[in-house]
């Protein structure tokens, strides 16, 4: 409608002025849209139906010999039969200057683009706009995203799950952000709670300054696993004991874990000697994580964690759930009793007065609706957890919190493996410095293989790090979130087939034509798009195209899944479609026209693989 408005010779000059901006606006919309919307309108036109309805039955057949556009008519739900609506469109329907042909076919009404209209239209948005990145939109501006990931437990292993949860809010960042959207990413540590009480007394006995300065993840890992087998070892030697009938009071007295409990009561209690201990271990986990996670290229806003939430902090929330008469004293703990809502009994505080994961959590809850008022508050966390998430979010409903109705649990499978843990031909791993460092070595061995190549690489160890690093992400992110799925070592360190190298293998190749096309440049205005694309004629490019139209609609559609396989299926099919462009479209020793059209459609691809890969986390590399 617009293009026809402004084809009018009569506007006047104010009215000129809106259609220019209007203009302007199909310029920079998503293509699919905008061909989308040019379809509907007639089709709303010519069988009386509202053109938003007419919008929503329209798909893109997943075979393009059936058209570029096909739209379902059954869900119309007209009262003609959808046959004879198809053969209506297909007498009265337009094809105007985008469309080049149209096909009823049975209940379905095809049309194919026109394919210079296509290129034209598209090469443009993804090499001129730089209003922003290609497919990214400024439709959540103002809206406030919190995220809650990775958040891993001091001096316990990171383990598969968080590595999940990092790599997935990773991605759900990047997608709210490519919405406008600002995204707080938020690391929520477990780093409170009895057992830093034990491992505090355990660092007594067993710590090294010097260890926890080199390996602080590491150590402080060691320490808390001796002294955790010592404290089983003293409980079963005391059950013999009482067995027996031999154990003394001093037996019974002063048991590690009686230490331990002692030890973390003085942290409650903000004893500065207590707490400075435990500020160091934190803060020097802290300073190791943000290392391991610069090399997976994640990176935090906020690093909080559940220590925030202390008993004092706590008195309020309890004072209020008893207020609110939520509360009941069970044996001298305190519930919140959810059968009524099929969810069981939600323990807050334990007889001791002690707090637990889920009292802490919901205190964080109002934490951050106060500290960042947020739109919706999203918790990135293994499936296992699902009850937890439920019983929260119910009790934030029932307190009448203001996060309440705007929390949603992210969640996902397990990894799973043989014994259940992460391991890798070397054994079993526990931290993930150890699963990066081994797939590193695996590829860099690879990559050494093919010396010619590996000669140009100026710093081989980092694209090693840099493809392992892609290897981990994609496999991760190769099925739904939900599913479980096997670690598989073999499969991950492969350059073929679905997995991370094999994408960063297209993207270095589009890197490679560029370089090697030098001095040539890509076409750089609007008329010299139109007038010299008509050069790319071949199927291999209109297949490249249509995939590099397609990505404003997978962001889309991940923004409503949260899936980020939709990612890296799209991905794939680009790579797989560069591919066969590439070795059918020589750029180099062609005509000028053929040559730049070419390159253009090769830088473009460059950028939309290069967004794409960094969606999911991957740095996208220039040469492996
Ligand atoms: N530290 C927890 C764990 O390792 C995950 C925390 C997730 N976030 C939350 N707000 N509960 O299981």
């Amino acid at each position: 409608a617009a293009a026809s408005l402004a084809a009018s010779p009569e506007a006047a000059p104010a009215t000129s002025q809106a259609i220019h901006i209007v203009d302007e606006l199909v310029k920079h919309a998503p293509l699919y849209d905008v061909y989308r919307y040019d379809m509907a309108e007639q089709v709303a036109a010519i069988l009386d139906v509202p053109v938003e309805k007419a919008v929503a039955c329209i798909e893109v057949p997943s075979n393009t010999k059936n058209g570029d556009l096909s739209l379902v008519l059954p869900r119309l739900g007209l009262t003609m039969s959808p046959v004879a609506a198809a053969q209506k469109l297909a007498t009265e329907f337009k094809l105007g200057t985008a469309f080049a042909a149209y096909k009823a076919m049975g209940p379905f009404f095809n049309l194919t683009f026109a394919e210079d209209h296509f290129r034209n239209a598209l090469l443009p948005r993804i090499m001129l706009d730089s209003k922003s990145q290609y497919g990214h939109s400024s439709e959540g501006l103002g809206k406030i995203v919190v995220i809650d990931y990775s958040s891993p437990n001091i001096a316990k292993p990171f383990h598969a799950g968080h590595l999940r949860s990092t790599m997935i809010g990773t991605f759900v960042a990047n997608l709210l952000n490519a919405r406008g959207i600002a995204a707080v990413s938020l690391n929520y540590l477990g780093d409170w709670g009895k057992q830093y009480g034990l491992l505090a007394v355990g660092f007594d006995k067993y710590g090294s300054e010097a260890q926890l300065a080199e390996d602080p993840i590491r150590h402080l890992y060691e320490v808390y696993v001796k002294i955790n087998t010592d404290s089983e070892n003293e409980r079963e030697a005391l059950e013999a004991k009482r067995k027996a009938g031999t154990a003394t009071a001093a037996d019974e007295a002063n048991s590690i874990q009686d230490q331990a409990r002692a030890y973390f009561t003085r942290m409650e209690n903000g004893d500065a000697e207590a707490l400075a201990l435990w500020r160091k271990f934190r803060e020097l986990s802290i300073v190791k994580y943000k290392q391991i996670y610069e090399r997976i290229n994640v990176h935090f806003d906020v690093y909080s964690g559940e220590s925030e939430y202390d008993l004092t902090c706590m008195q309020g929330y309890l004072e209020k759930l008893r207020a609110m008469g939520l509360m009941k004293v069970d044996a001298g703990a305190e519930i919140v009793d959810l059968n009524a809502f099929s969810m069981g009994v939600a323990l807050i505080a334990k007889k001791d007065g002690s707090m637990l994961y889920l009292s802490r959590d919901i205190a964080a809850a109002h934490d951050r609706a106060e500290k960042y008022q947020p739109d919706q508050l999203l918790y990135v966390v293994g499936n296992q957890q699902d009850h937890h998430f439920r019983q929260l979010f119910k009790i934030l409903e029932l307190m009448g919190s203001p996060m309440a109705g705007k929390c949603q649990h992210l969640n996902f499978g397990l990894i799973k493996s043989k014994d259940g843990s992460m391991s890798t031909r070397r054994g079993k791993v526990v931290f993930l410095q150890d699963i990066i460092d081994q797939t590193q070595e695996e590829m860099h061995d690879v990559m050494k293989a093919n010396e010619a190549k590996y000669a140009h690489i100026a710093d081989p160890l980092a694209v090693a790090d840099n493809v392992a690093v892609s290897s981990i992400v994609v496999q991760d992110m190769s099925a739904r979130r939900h599913l479980d799925y096997e670690f598989d070592w073999g499969r991950m360190l492969s350059f073929e087939g679905d997995t991370g190298p094999y994408l960063q293998y297209a993207h270095a190749r589009l890197c490679s034509i560029e370089r090697q096309a030098q001095p040539l440049k890509p076409l750089a205005t609007w008329e010299e798009i139109a007038a010299t694309s008509g050069a790319l004629t071949e199927p291999q490019a209109a297949a490249l195209l249509r995939a590099l139209a397609a990505w404003p609609d997978v962001l889309t559609d991940a923004s409503v899944s949260y899936e980020p396989c939709t990612i890296v299926k799209y991905a794939l099919r680009m790579s797989r479609d560069v591919s066969r462009a590439v070795e059918a479209l020589y750029v180099r020793n062609q005509p000028e026209d053929i040559a730049r059209a070419r390159l253009t459609l090769f830088v473009a691809a460059r950028k939309v693989l290069g967004q794409t890969l960094s969606m999911i986390g991957l740095r996208p590399l220039e040469r492996m």
